[in-house]
């Protein structure tokens, strides 16, 4: 059971940078989906721009195949595939120089009526930003009805994003601006909301009195293949940490908003974001896959693996340890959440048996793949041998109790744009204050060695959980 879809208004799809990666890979199958689950229609149209377009009919096979999912989905039948193609147009367009701004106008202005929206997706390096708005402005294409997304990281330390900021500011209206971070729009990461705040068991449990600590792990199998030369530039801290991790902390942390609103969800991220300590030196560690240089032919320190002890200083959270780690080339794609509760204050087993301290219950937050939920218990072992101690799990998997799959994030997003929605997207404040957290944590890792780790593995050796008695849990793939 999928939740019910409400039907968009016809929009335009506007996506600046829009035959590169970013587009093909991500935001056009996600709106392919849309399109075939009827939530988009005909009306709306797509506006490819970039500054040059190389052959339409190689980038069409390119997409073509990005969609193969859907396109299966639908019986391998071209015929709405068809209909999608030709809703998409393509312009030329330097948002620099402005040249070819005449052809996008004359799409546009030919359809412009104050209901439909009308959708600005900057799918380019953020210091283009600046460029694009302005050139969106000065092309009277910011109508009420405009919208602008813009993906992160926003800026490369705190500096370059009130730059890009300010930049976008002269432009849009903050109420305009929708800067993704495309974990919030995972079904599971907004399912964390749900645990939390639509149950009453959790909630009760879920401080320092009761959580020992917490580990979040997003492992990727994959390298960074053609993205290598922006990546060496921003490293796993600005990649992945200055924006999914502390997100999902902030929403793990967060104290309950009064509703789920937009503002209050977002000033309530915002204080978990400004309650972290500023890191010290033996609570970050970085990695590097052994090939990256090769791959990027020359030296570099860039880091493709971060681990680092998050503390919140707060009265919730005070002495618990978020432990928190990314990296590329690991040996298993998971992203995973792992609560660790406290022990039982007195053990009334102990004459029994010492297993139950070395099973201390567990909420396991699997957020992809196969996501789901785990709770771990200890139970008695059946039979009349005494009180003798398994571990034991309750099992909620999505995939198994929602047999239609779950919608992609982008998917979620970009109809949250068209209908106006800003829940799950940042605001400039809550970006700022990510940056106040990472700029002296990069200061930092500038004067450590970068260790080498091997492909196929989980990163260099554990340099900071060992210090406080713990260890990694490795996610596991899902038994057959
Ligand atoms: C992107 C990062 O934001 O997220 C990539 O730039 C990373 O480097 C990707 O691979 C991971 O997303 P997902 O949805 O595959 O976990």
């Amino acid at each position: 059971m999928i939740s019910e879809k409400s039907n968009i208004v016809p929009s335009e799809f506007i996506i600046v940078g829009g035959t590169g990666n970013l587009s093909k890979n991500k935001i056009l199958p996600a709106l392919f989906w849309r399109f075939l689950d009827k939530q988009i229609d005909a009306e709306s149209n797509i506006i490819l721009c970039d500054k040059a377009i190389d052959s339409k009919k190689d980038f069409f096979r390119e997409l073509q195949f990005n969609c193969k999912e859907a396109i299966k989905k639908n019986d391998n039948d071209l015929t709405v595939w068809n209909d999608f193609v030709k809703i998409i147009n393509f312009v030329e367009l330097d948002v620099v120089s402005g040249n070819g701004h005449l052809d996008l106008v004359k799409i546009l202005k030919e359809k412009f009526d104050e209901n439909r929206p009308v959708i600005f997706y900057l799918a380019i390096a953020s210091s283009l930003f600046g460029d694009s708005c302005r050139f969106i402005r000065d092309s009277g294409l910011n109508v009420p009805q405009s919208r602008l997304v813009i993906e992160k990281p926003i800026g490369k330390d705190k500096l370059t994003a009130i730059e890009i900021n300010n930049k976008i500011a002269e432009v849009f209206k903050e109420n305009q601006i929708y800067r993704i971070d495309h974990y919030l729009g995972k079904e599971t990461v907004q399912n964390l909301m749900a645990l939390r705040f639509a149950n009453t068991f959790f909630e009760n449990q879920w401080n320092n009195q009761h959580i020992d600590n917490v580990q979040i792990t997003v492992s990727e199998t994959l390298g960074v293949k053609e993205r290598i030369a922006y990546y060496n530039e921003y490293g796993a801290i600005r990649d992945m940490l200055q924006n999914h991790l502390l997100q999902l902390i902030c929403l793990i942390a967060m104290e309950p908003p009064s509703y789920y609103e937009a503002d209050q969800l977002r000033d309530e991220k915002l204080r978990v974001l400004k309650a972290l300590k500023p890191i010290s030196e033996n609570e970050i560690q970085t990695g590097q896959y052994r090939n990256f240089s090769d791959e990027l032919g020359k030296n570099s320190n860039t880091e493709t693996f971060v681990a680092l002890k998050v503390i919140i200083n707060n009265w919730r959270w005070a002495g618990v340890p978020f432990y928190v780690r990314t990296g590329k080339k690991l040996s298993i794609r998971a992203s995973e959440i792992i609560i660790t509760f406290k022990n039982q204050p007195h053990d009334i087993f102990s004459k029994f048996s010492s297993d139950l301290k070395n099973s201390p219950n567990r909420l396991i937050i699997r957020v992809q793949p196969e996501e789901g939920l785990k709770l771990k218990l200890t139970s008695k072992a059946p039979g009349p041998g005494g009180m003798r101690f398994f571990p034991s799990e309750l099992n909620l998997s999505f995939g198994d109790t929602f047999s239609d799959r779950l919608p992609g994030a982008y998917e979620r997003l970009l109809m949250d744009v068209v209908r106006g929605n800003q829940t799950l997207f940042m605001r400039s404040d809550e970006v700022l204050a990510a940056w106040d957290y990472i700029d002296p944590l990069v200061d930092i890792i500038k004067n450590q060695e970068t260790q080498l780790y091997r492909t196929g593995t989980m990163g260099p050796e554990d340099k900071i959980l060992i210090e406080d008695g713990y260890e990694w849990i490795d996610p596991k793939e899902k038994e057959k």
